[in-house]
């Protein structure tokens, strides 16, 4: 068998793992900038909630102490990208639905991902703020990098830092159901419905390929 047969048959078995074939219009598709904001926030998530769920288990340590801190500079260093992402969303029109996709899909289903997207946007800010919150409530202040001090957000009070402790858990696992379901819709579009929807979150391959007026 030919070397380009064998190419060809990898084509394929590529193509239809990977069906990324559906040219976007310009107007369907995010910027890069918001392609960029995403795609970093989605990996900060996963690495806080790993962190967040290996580091609590810890006996006390200073290795515990040491994650402890990392947790939470990253975690006020997501809540500034966060920010960030939300004013370029307040700020930019996200594009246009292509018609196929709107039409195959029940208003039910239309209206899930909207939810889905504004708890996730509010989950983002919430969820740092609340561990913020907990952090100074239980007496120990936030210091980015060991360097920048930032204001405590509550008197120390134990009380209220027992109060706050569970939310901050609570608000973790509750991004991590959406950030779930949410990544499971986008799966389906791209590969049951193969309807090119994820392209939409990624860079164009190419100048003419994100002026291609094939969707309508
Ligand atoms: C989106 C950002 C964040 C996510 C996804 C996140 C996630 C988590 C998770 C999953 C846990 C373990 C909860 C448990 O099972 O008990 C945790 C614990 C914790 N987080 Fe966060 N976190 C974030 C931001 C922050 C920030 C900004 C701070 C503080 C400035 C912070 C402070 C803490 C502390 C102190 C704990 C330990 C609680 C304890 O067991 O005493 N987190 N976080």
């Amino acid at each position: 068998m030919s070397k380009s047969n064998n190419l060809n048959k990898f084509d394929c078995l590529a193509a239809r793992l990977w069906p990324m074939s559906v040219a976007l219009s310009k107007s369907h598709r995010y910027t890069i900038t918001a392609i960029a904001l995403h795609w970093l926030t989605a990996l900060a998530i996963v690495g806080m909630l790993g962190l967040g769920w290996y580091m609590s288990d810890l006996p006390l340590s200073p290795e515990r102490l040491k994650l402890y801190n990392w947790h939470k500079w990253a975690g006020v260093s997501l809540l500034g990208v966060s920010l960030v992402r939300l004013s370029w969303r307040w700020t930019h029109r996200p594009p246009v639905l292509p018609r196929q996709v709107v039409e195959q899909s029940p208003a039910w289903q239309l209206r899930l991902a909207a939810a889905t997207h504004m708890a996730l946007y509010g989950l983002l800010l919430a969820v740092p703020l609340i561990g913020w919150a907990y952090s100074s409530a239980a007496g120990f202040p936030v210091v980015v990098f060991g360097m920048l001090p930032l204001p405590d957000l509550l008197p120390k009070d134990t009380a209220w830092a027992d109060l706050i402790k569970p939310l901050h858990a609570l608000g973790a696992y509750t991004l991590c159901v959406l950030a779930v379901l949410h990544t499971a819709a986008a799966v389906k579009h791209q590969f049951v419905d193969q309807d090119g929807l994820m392209q939409r979150m990624w860079p164009a391959r190419s100048a003419a390929g994100a002026a291609a007026e094939t969707l309508p």
